[in-house]
């Protein structure tokens, strides 16, 4: 296994739509998998998409740690391959802080829907269906944009509410 290198905002990688993933099972994409668990790792963050490490394909990993799992659960980090996102629209939409390996150094408030269906196949190629609600829902909508080349910025409403981290920790704004 392998550090990837994570592109930054401002690569076009991460503004092109990526490709499905045709086999799960090939040796490539199991080891693009690995490295990308253990770059993950490596970064600290929660969640990696393909096209952040140069590879522009359907393909996410994430994790929920205990520490963001609030009154979810927490979930082990997985494979996440050719997801479908579908909106539980009653539920509504809830403005959370949002991080990306890929923007270092800020976050910001983003509005995203509650509770998400999440359809696909796990990292053996199995399908799946769920319901995913909280921290890990947002978790999924911010990788699953990642694939259609969107970036947090782009979904936002408030841009008040971006900013440094070192600020952000100083001067958190109420609003949230
Ligand atoms: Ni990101």
């Amino acid at each position: 296994m392998s550090l990837l290198k994570i592109a930054r905002m401002g690569h076009p990688v991460l503004l092109a739509a990526a490709a499905p993933v045709a086999d799960v099972a090939i040796p490539e994409i199991q080891a693009l998998i690995g490295d990308m668990a253990e770059t993950m790792a490596d970064a600290g963050g929660v969640g990696l998409a393909a096209p952040q490490v140069h590879a522009p394909l359907r393909l996410f990993l994430f994790h929920v740690p205990a520490s963001r799992a609030g009154e979810g659960a927490a979930i082990p980090v997985r494979a996440v391959i050719n997801p479908v996102i579908t909106p539980v629209e009653a539920a509504g939409k809830v403005l959370g802080w949002e991080g990306c390996l890929s923007i270092p150094g800020l976050r910001a408030a983003v509005p995203r829907w509650r509770q998400v269906g999440l359809s696909g196949q796990d990292e053996a190629g199995r399908p799946f269906a769920e319901t995913l609600s909280g921290f890990a829902a947002r978790v999924v909508q911010h990788e699953t944009d990642h694939l259609d080349g969107v970036l947090y910025p782009m979904r936002m409403e408030d841009f008040r509410l971006f900013g440094y981290n070192e600020e952000l920790d100083r001067y958190a704004p109420e609003l949230l």
